[in-house]
């Protein structure tokens, strides 16, 4: 009833984690791997270990989170180990590569590559928490210049992590970009909504250290933002996936994020405020919703969403 397919590779369901959140550590990927996730991806990765930004840096709000984690992660050696470790049989694995530069991208992506494990690239385009280092897939110089080099040394199919776009010709121009390269075989949307403030009424206080509060928000906040950008790409995007991440933390927001078009949905917010077992209870309720419908497979939903 729930088997996805992404990249040509099938996955049990399309639940999987979202980048950062439970999977900076061996013990917590071998709980998600351990899981009802139809999949796991490691933690966004630079070349060298970092420890990130100053503490607090996640609090957990009413409607979901804010995080300024800073980009912390062992090194992409640390992953790369993990991955040629994984069994893939059991369920596939991406990797999430978020370079402080180009040249750093290409670096790990060809090591990814030269290790010929099935492992599959998430490239991170998308991450607001870097003082500076701006988002970017905000810059579309910047992300053509990257998908270029990155397409041109990889050279194998990878995925791309988008930030929320707010703008009609903002979708435009980005999925343009996108669809200049043929290796981009996937779009995972959305990263958090970056540089939101939470501002906390007692203290009279952001919640968070770094940024002087300022983070990237998910969770409830974010759902038809993400839905938004889900079916947009979907649209534009005819010969690419997509996967959609924002706002999930029942089967409800699953199913529609199916309906918008994505393959997959990965869980972020959700998954940091619970454990890994949230993946039984929303392969459950998604099997339950498409039960009451009466839809045999996720394929006769996905993409179906109607307009009025
Ligand atoms: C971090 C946050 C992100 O949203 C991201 O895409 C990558 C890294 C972080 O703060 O660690």
């Amino acid at each position: 009833l729930l088997s996805a397919s992404l990249l040509g590779i099938k996955f049990a369901n399309p639940l999987l984690n979202a980048s950062g959140v439970h999977c900076r550590y061996t013990d917590e990927l071998d709980a998600l791997a351990a899981s009802a996730a139809g999949s796991l991806i490691t933690k966004s990765c630079t070349l060298l270990e970092r420890e990130g930004n100053p503490e607090p840096r996640y609090a957990a709000t009413a409607l979901g989170s804010i995080n300024s984690m800073g980009l912390p992660n062992q090194g992409y050696a640390y992953y790369l180990d993990y991955a040629r470790r994984h069994n893939y049989a059991t369920k596939p694995l991406f990797f999430s590569v978020a370079g402080l530069s180009l040249e750093d991208n290409l670096t790990m992506m060809a090591a990814v590559r030269d290790a010929y494990i099935p492992a599959i690239v998430e490239l991170n385009l998308s991450c607001p928490n870097v003082p500076g280092k701006p988002q970017i897939a905000y810059d579309f110089e910047a992300m053509d210049r990257m998908l270029a080099a990155v397409s041109a040394e990889y050279a194998l199919p990878f995925g791309v992590k988008m930030p929320p776009y707010f703008d009609i010709a903002h979708f435009d121009a980005a999925a343009a970009i996108l669809n200049k390269y043929p290796l981009v075989a996937f779009v995972t949307c959305i990263n958090s909504i970056g540089n939101a403030l939470v501002i906390d009424i007692e203290n009279e206080s952001v919640v968070i250290k770094p940024k002087d509060g300022f983070g990237g928000i998910g969770g409830d906040y974010v759902l038809p933002t993400a839905l938004a950008n889900v079916n947009a790409f979907y649209r534009r995007c005819p010969d690419k996936q997509v996967i959609g991440c924002g706002g999930v933390r029942s089967g409800e927001q699953v199913f529609m994020h199916l309906l918008a078009g994505a393959s997959l949905v990965q869980v972020g917010t959700a998954l940091h405020e619970d454990s890994p077992r949230i993946f039984a209870r929303l392969n459950r309720e998604l099997s339950a919703i498409m039960e009451r419908k009466g839809y045999r497979s996720i394929e006769a939903l996905r993409g179906k969403l109607k307009t009025l």
